[in-house]
């Protein structure tokens, strides 16, 4: 329960949160001086390893893996980089391989986890260990916002470095299908209803409306809905408590989530989330629902924001950021702890998430990285997760533990494959929660 407190205190407190850069002054804490940096490189004069196991292995995840792994190479050449990636979006390969691992006591060095209930999980279970100790070392614990470092705290102990932030709740799509649909591409819909006639309209062109893929990008998809018709209270009360599943809100939300779905490619269930943004790239669909990786995707590929694609919050979620943000862990157990201080450093480092962020889509978790290295996007993005109300990701383990998450994707799954009705959707996402 104390994490849905803090969700409480992101909500109220989302003014507070800030990532004014400016303001910020220069606390670069990333030189070579720092005794982390020492010991990891002269541990017993020895070269050592990292095995980091994420689950980043499309254009713009391995574009931001690649560039970590370049400021390792120059911040500790002793230190062998050994990529544990296990392909599949939001780790819905990884995650059971990883629980595995850590349940056989043959843990990767580090791994990549959710900032909020999904690394609650691993600290609750006591699989990995407090890093308190590295913040003094490496000098981060006032480099990070408040509110997201309360998200990786638990009884004042602090087990991971964050690496960035992803909005999960942004809508990216083709100005030219949607003009060949006869619509304007600058036109932004303030609600369901008026995005649904738009997809009326691309529907009638005989292009797909809205693309997806396989189950845990329709869990992405409905979260959106339920911001968006529920509101930032509304929905951040989904997770502590204080609304309910079996309301008639709750029902509502739930059919459009249906409609949107009957706008959806029917090949879904065999694709992932980089499969859906092609649809959008190669202009077979017009809209797609996706966190801002799909950026770094875009990015990856060499097109233009404007031009090749478009974006913009998903319609009724304006006001929200869906956030989550990847942090990486020392696992008990970890067979190579200095290669692992050496790597959460390079992730901690300002170089360190400049190189990942320009990359991936994301923004810096650090507070004083330079805005004018990132595109337009990005720095859309840092000012709105300064001033727009932070709401926690259902699909990327920020809201929920995992086992809710996949109970909920379970009855998300049965629903759009036709295995249930909406009551019975309703009723399995009530017990989903309970
Ligand atoms: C999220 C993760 C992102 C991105 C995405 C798609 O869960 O936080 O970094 O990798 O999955 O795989």
């Amino acid at each position: 329960m104390r994490a849905h407190r803090k969700y409480s205190s992101i909500v109220a407190g989302a003014a507070a949160v800030s990532l004014l850069l400016a303001a910020c002054g220069n606390n670069n804490n990333d030189n070579n001086a720092t005794p982390g940096a020492t010991s990891a490189t002269s541990a017993a004069g020895a070269a050592t390893q990292v095995e980091v196991f994420t689950w980043w292995t499309s254009g713009g995840e391995k574009a931001g893996l690649d560039g970590l792994v370049s400021v390792l190479a120059d911040k500790y050449p002793n230190v062998e980089f050994i990529n544990g990636a296990v392909a599949g979006g939001a780790g819905s390969a990884a995650k059971d391989l990883l629980q595995s691992r850590l349940q056989a006591n043959a843990p990767p060095d580090t791994f990549q986890s959710h900032a909020g209930m999904e690394l609650n999980d691993y600290i609750q279970a006591g699989q990995v260990q407090d890093i308190s100790n590295l913040y003094t070392e490496f000098g981060l614990t006032d480099v990070f916002p408040q509110d997201l470092l309360d998200l990786l705290t638990v009884d004042g102990k602090i087990y991971s470095v964050p690496a960035n932030i992803h909005r999960s709740n942004m809508v990216w799509a083709n100005p030219t299908v949607l003009t060949d649909a006869g619509l304007d591409p600058a036109a932004t819909y303030a609600t369901m209803a008026d995005w649904f006639t738009a997809m009326d309209a691309v529907q009638a062109s005989g292009k797909t409306a809205l693309s997806v893929a396989t189950t845990w990008t329709q869990v992405n998809l409905l979260e959106t809905v339920l911001m968006a018709d529920l509101g930032a209270a509304g929905y951040v009360g989904l997770w502590d408590g204080t609304t309910d599943w079996a309301g008639s809100d709750m029902t509502a939300a739930l059919q459009d989530f249906e409609k949107l779905m009957s706008y959806t490619n029917t090949d879904r269930d065999g694709l992932d989330w980089p499969d859906a943004a092609q649809m959008v790239i190669d202009g077979s669909a017009a809209f797609n629902v996706m966190g801002d990786w799909a950026a770094g995707e875009f990015q990856a590929q060499g097109l233009t924001a404007g031009t090749d694609y478009i974006y913009f919050p998903v319609p009724g979620t304006d006001s929200m950021f869906g956030f989550l943000a990847d942090s990486f862990t020392l696992p008990v157990g970890a067979p190579h702890p200095d290669g692992v201080k050496a790597w959460l450093d390079v992730v901690g480092s300002l170089e360190g998430q400049t190189a990942f962020n320009v990359a991936k889509g994301s923004i810096p978790a650090r507070t004083d990285a330079d805005p004018t290295l990132f595109t337009p996007y990005q720095q859309s993005a840092i000012a709105d997760f300064a001033s727009k109300t932070i709401v926690p990701s259902l699909a990327h383990g920020a809201a929920a533990p995992t086992a809710t998450l996949t109970a909920i994707s379970d009855a998300v799954s049965k629903f759009t494959t036709g295995g249930s009705d909406l009551a019975t959707f309703q009723d399995e996402l009530v017990t989903a929660v309970g």
